[in-house]
């Protein structure tokens, strides 16, 4: 309920942002406004009980599994991992960890992996708020790409990708000031993607309140150059079908898949190990059941198809971002192979633009393959066939569910590498000395 109240303050306030922008910008209210409006509200609630009925459905969800530390001492060993199927998400100096049931559990001992702590995933569960109400669901992001687009007609338009696994909408927000929908554009384009991975809500957030900024901001100078000369994409809720199953029982499920239904009836294809790189070799799973499966085959999922007709229509797109999260780290290509890309001043393009990035969000920028070897990734594929300069950013939190309290901090910041890409993206090439 409290979200609903929250969301309506939102469109009310982005409608007023739109139509005072037109005129003045003393007028204008100002993105920070919006957001503490975001953020400060879920605060002045006390949290909500949790009813039984959650608590046993979580309960149920997380039954026999457990947040597991595993020894790790490389970019290798961790690579080896994820192709035990185990999704690594936090990486320290010698060990990682993760979460693990009793399938992986086995497989990690059968092959002689050293697990060094595990405990029962309910129980850390427990730290977790019980409601998000600032982030939003599918249906909050879609009116709310809605209202955005319907305020701002001059330079806005909404599409569909393509549909997910279940049906839904990808929908595709595109900031434009001449062409509109999917009639095709010569001006340089960026896109932005969140949410390949479906407990990854940061992801969609960023990208969604990013575009929100940019209608706020929409007369400043600069930002003004960048709508009325580039081709801008923001696609923030690509797995929406994950990103629901997540959140459907009011208790996060630490999903990380689509909802695939695979040959052996589990569900669930990573994402990012479904694109045509280095199909299924290092750093992913032939095991339907893993976090880390790679599908049938390259492509074999309806939304990383989506992307892949997406970006190979436009072959104006020059510059990407990718969120996911949590590591605070900027990635770029490979990340399926230890090489550097073989251009020399693609690479030097990726190390600056990376670098510059990284100031701007405090985040380490480096390449892909040192996190981990991992294959079948979206930015080596949007590198590899469209020249696109593709950067993975695992945003910050210290878990999938960092709660409300980070959201202000962690969108202002990667607003300001979302626009530093915007203001490289009409030739990448100009940040060479
Ligand atoms: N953590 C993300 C994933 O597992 C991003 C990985 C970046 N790519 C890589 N090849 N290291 O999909
Ligand atoms: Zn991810």
């Amino acid at each position: 309920m409290k979200k609903l109240l929250i969301s309506f303050a939102l469109l009310n306030l982005l409608a007023y942002a739109a139509s005072a922008g037109e005129t003045s910008s003393s007028g204008n209210i100002s993105f920070d406004q919006l957001l503490s409006h975001i953020t400060s509200a879920p605060a002045e609630t006390a949290p909500m009980p949790e009813p039984a009925a959650e608590k046993a459905a979580f309960a149920a969800a997380t039954e026999g599994r457990y947040w597991i530390t595993v020894k790790a001492a490389d970019s290798h060993a961790r690579t080896r991992l994820l192709e035990a199927g185990f999704d690594i998400v936090e990486i320290n100096k010698d060990s990682v960890s993760g979460i693990a049931g009793p399938e992986l559990l086995a497989a990690l001992s059968s092959k002689s992996f050293m697990v060094l702590s595990r405990v029962p995933l309910a129980v850390r569960a427990k730290d977790f708020p019980a409601a998000d109400a600032a982030y939003h669901n599918f249906k909050e992001t879609v009116d709310l790409l809605k209202q955005m687009a319907a305020a701002n007609p001059d330079i806005a338009s909404l599409f569909s990708i393509g549909k997910t696994t279940e049906g839904r909408d990808i929908w595709c927000l595109r900031i434009n000031s001449s062409a509109k929908g999917e009639a095709a554009s010569a001006k340089p384009g960026a896109l932005y993607i969140g949410n390949h991975h479906a407990r990854e809500h940061l992801s969609n957030e960023v990208p969604l309140l990013f575009a929100a900024w940019l209608f706020d901001h929409k007369n400043d100078a600069d930002i003004k150059k960048y709508i009325n000369t580039l081709d801008i994409y923001i696609i923030p809720m690509l797995n929406a079908d994950g990103a629901e199953y997540d959140i459907k029982t009011g208790s996060y499920q630490y999903y990380r898949k689509n909802m695939s239904l695979n040959a052996d009836k589990s569900r669930g294809v990573d994402l990012n190990r479904n694109y045509d790189s280095w199909f299924c070799e290092a750093g992913a799973s032939t095991y339907p059941g893993a976090d880390t499966y790679c599908g049938p085959k390259a492509f074999s999922e309806p939304e990383s198809q989506a992307v892949k007709k997406f970006i190979e229509a436009r072959k104006n797109l020059k510059t990407h971002i990718s969120y996911h999260s949590y590591a605070s780290e900027i990635l770029y290509p490979w990340g399926g192979s230890d090489a550097d890309v073989p251009n020399e001043k693609d690479k030097q393009v990726f190390i600056k633009v990376g670098d510059e990035m990284g100031k701007l969000t405090g985040y380490l920028s480096h390449k892909s393959s040192e996190m981990y070897v991992a294959t079948g990734d979206s930015c080596d594929w949007a590198y590899a066939s469209g020249g696109i300069f593709a950067f993975t950013f695992e945003l910050e939190g210290r878990s999938f569910y960092p709660g409300a309290a980070i959201l202000s901090s962690a969108v202002a910041k990667n607003i300001k590498a979302a626009v530093y890409l915007l203001s490289v993206t009409d030739n990448p090439y100009k940040v060479l000395p």
